[in-house]
């Protein structure tokens, strides 16, 4: 989970990294507020998760609280790289006197963190590494030991910080190194780090990426979060494990591994079906209730680009006839609302009790299939007729 600019500050100032004053603000009077109560020149910043801010009109320095509305005005509702400004934030404005770039983060690839590190900030990252590669130090950082003040001192030596600078630099780092692992993130930027003109090191704009498998570790219930596809919202309140996707087959099946092999065998048969793809990921589970098959029937029911369902279940624990008697059940609760063909593949344990639960049901709308693939097919060919 990305964070807004003005969590990742809050974050920062909870860490003891160096700030500045900030406020939120949604509408213009209370960027007015904002600003009077910080007091002073102001700049006033779109919060939107993208960078380039400044670029699009985004940031945009205020000397009043009057001007400070005003701005606010400018930036409310602006679109910046597809994202529409609904809320800003009123930071206390910084005298820079030059901008540097850090960030630590996680490097899947090689199974280690790392950290990025120039004293030529303020510029896209992306646009550094690519015109000037050589001022960007890259420097491993070992998940089990971590960065040290030595570490620190080493990252910011790399970067070509000046000598006078080194140990405000690296504590500033050992601080940020305490978010990223006390706030269990992925990701954890500051571009521009800055030296301000009275020699003060300060992080002035901030990206953090939180890993939302911690989320349990945290107090998070309040943090503001990017609005879930309704989909994905209504799947979530039921505890679905549901992904919405870009195609027609819609797709139920109990096990992670399963749903995806499905996904990919629904994929191939779409290309001789007109190119129909599947609509989802859903994973039931190994319990495959009726409650649990209903509740998943109804949200990918509701996926208007659905054409056709494929449910493709292997009984284990839970049997065959079980999950049998679960897709009748779900299509009872559902009645009028299981408007779309069903096709079912069920395999395992207690299969062919399944089957004849099925077919004694004779719903008009649910096919059974024999094998996987022919399942695909025709789940496939009912989306693209
Ligand atoms: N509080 C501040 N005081 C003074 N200048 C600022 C402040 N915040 C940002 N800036 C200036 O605006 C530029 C862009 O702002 P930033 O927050 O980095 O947004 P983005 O990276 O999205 O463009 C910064 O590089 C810095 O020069
Ligand atoms: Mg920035």
């Amino acid at each position: 989970m990305d964070l807004f600019e003005y969590q990742a500050r809050d974050l920062f100032e909870k860490h003891g990294v160096p700030v500045l004053q900030g406020r939120i603000a949604d509408t213009p009077e209370e960027a007015e507020a904002a600003a009077t109560a910080i007091g002073g020149t102001v700049v006033v910043k779109a919060q939107v998760k993208t960078g380039g801010r400044g670029k699009a009109g985004g940031v945009k320095v205020a000397h009043s609280p009057a001007e400070a509305r005003q701005k606010a005005e400018e930036i409310l509702g602006l679109d910046i790289k597809g994202h529409v400004v609904k809320r800003l934030m009123i930071a206390e404005g910084a005298k820079i006197a030059q901008e540097f770039y850090f960030s630590v983060l996680l490097d899947r690839s090689n199974r280690t963190f790392l950290s990025l590190c120039s004293v030529e900030g303020g510029m896209e990252i992306e646009q550094l590494a690519v015109e000037r590669p050589d001022a960007l130090a890259k420097i491993p950082v070992s998940a089990v030991t971590g960065i040290d003040k030595a570490l620190a001192m080493e990252i910011a030596m790399a970067g070509r910080f000046p000598e006078e600078l080194i140990d405000s630099v690296s504590d500033v780092i050992l601080k940020l190194y305490d978010v990223f692992v006390k706030e269990d993130a992925t990701l954890v930027e500051v571009n521009p780090l800055v030296l301000t003109e009275d020699g003060q090191i300060l992080a002035l704009d901030g990206k953090i990426t939180l890993d939302e498998n911690s989320d349990f570790r945290h107090e998070r219930d309040d943090m503001e979060r990017d609005a879930l596809d309704p989909l994905e919202a209504k799947a979530k309140a039921m505890d679905l494990n549901y992904v919405k996707l870009d195609g027609e087959v819609g797709i139920i099946g109990n096990g992670a591994g399963l749903v995806m092999s499905t996904l990919d065998v629904v994929a191939y048969a779409g290309e001789a079906n007109g190119g129909v793809k599947p609509a989802n990921f859903l994973d039931i589970g190994g319990g495959a209730s009726a409650e649990v098959m209903a509740a998943g029937l109804d949200v990918i029911l509701n996926d208007p680009q659905v054409k056709s369902v494929f449910v493709n279940v292997f009984g284990g624990i839970t049997a065959c006839d079980a999950v049998a008697n679960g897709i009748v059940g779900a299509l009872n609760t559902l009645g009028a609302r299981a408007s779309k063909p069903l096709v079912v593949r069920l395999d395992g344990n207690n299969v062919e009790e399944g089957r004849t639960i099925l077919k004694e049901f004779n719903h008009p709308l649910v096919a059974l299939a024999d094998t996987m693939d022919g399942g695909a097919n025709t789940a496939a060919e009912l989306a693209n007729g």
